[in-house]
């Protein structure tokens, strides 16, 4: 179902909006490598980071996500680190330079209390100067063709069947999936919870980041209105 993601535009959309934030010509070498994903899943993200030069560790709270992303990891003899933790109340004994965190990984959260905690998670991991970049899925989106949230198919010989419902009143977006292979049926449900903009922003100002700025849908464009997905670049300062 994630066959259709282009996570190497993906990443070098996050690389290019990294270096944009912190002034890095786009020819230098990567300035501070220690880069923390939070919420990396199966590593699709970290893995091409790590390629690109950054020294990656990947958090995640799904052993099941973890586990893959260990496969490949051994598969591609990367020597990105994977951790198990939640990322709200996740924190590191080393910092780093960069954080990410992609794919509407935000807005599995779920509830603004949640959020303001990550977010100072984030600002504790990093050095002072550090970048964080992560993206949030929009109302937008979710209100968006609802005939787009169903699909069905097979790939690699499993039958998938994914429908996804939006609740415009308690701002929640529910994606049931239901996979089959061999005759083995599995189900899983996720929720996203969608989160205005504004409230997004007082909750990282709040745990004392600032914005360098908000991108629209993958462009170097400010995201506005219409925009199904923005992608925040924060930096936290030199001095508290
Ligand atoms: C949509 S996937 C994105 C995965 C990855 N960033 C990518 O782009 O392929 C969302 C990920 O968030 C993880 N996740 C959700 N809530 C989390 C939490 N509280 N702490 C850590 N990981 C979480 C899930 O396990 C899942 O791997």
């Amino acid at each position: 179902m994630m066959k259709e993601v282009d996570y190497r535009g993906w990443a070098n959309y996050i690389v290019l909006l990294m270096q944009v934030a912190s002034g890095d010509s786009g020819r230098s070498k990567v300035k501070g490598k220690k880069l923390c994903e939070f919420a990396c899943g199966t590593g699709n993200i970290s893995l091409i980071l790590s390629k690109l030069g950054y020294d990656v560790t990947g958090v995640d709270n799904s052993i099941d996500m973890l586990t893959v992303a260990g496969e490949k990891i051994r598969r591609r003899k990367s020597n990105m680190r994977i951790v198990h933790h939640d990322m709200v109340t996740y924190s590191s004994k080393e910092s780093f330079d960069r954080a990410v965190c992609v794919y509407d990984s935000i807005n599995y959260i779920s509830s603004p209390d949640a959020l303001g905690r990550f977010f100072r998670s984030v600002y504790t991991s990093l050095k002072p100067g550090g970048v964080f970049a992560f993206d949030a899925s929009l109302e937008s989106n979710s209100l968006g063709d609802s005939s787009l949230f169903v699909q069905r198919g097979k790939h690699r010989g499993i039958y998938y069947h994914r429908k996804s419902q939006y609740d415009p009143a308690a701002k929640t977006h529910t994606t049931y999936v239901r996979v089959k292979k061999d005759g083995c049926v599995a189900e899983e449900v996720h929720r996203e919870y969608v989160y205005p903009p504004d409230l997004i922003r007082r909750l990282f100002s709040a745990a004392g980041f600032q914005e360098r700025f908000a991108a629209g849908d993958f462009t170097m464009l400010e995201a506005d209105s219409s925009s199904e997905r923005v992608h925040f670049v924060l930096v936290k300062p030199e001095h508290d």
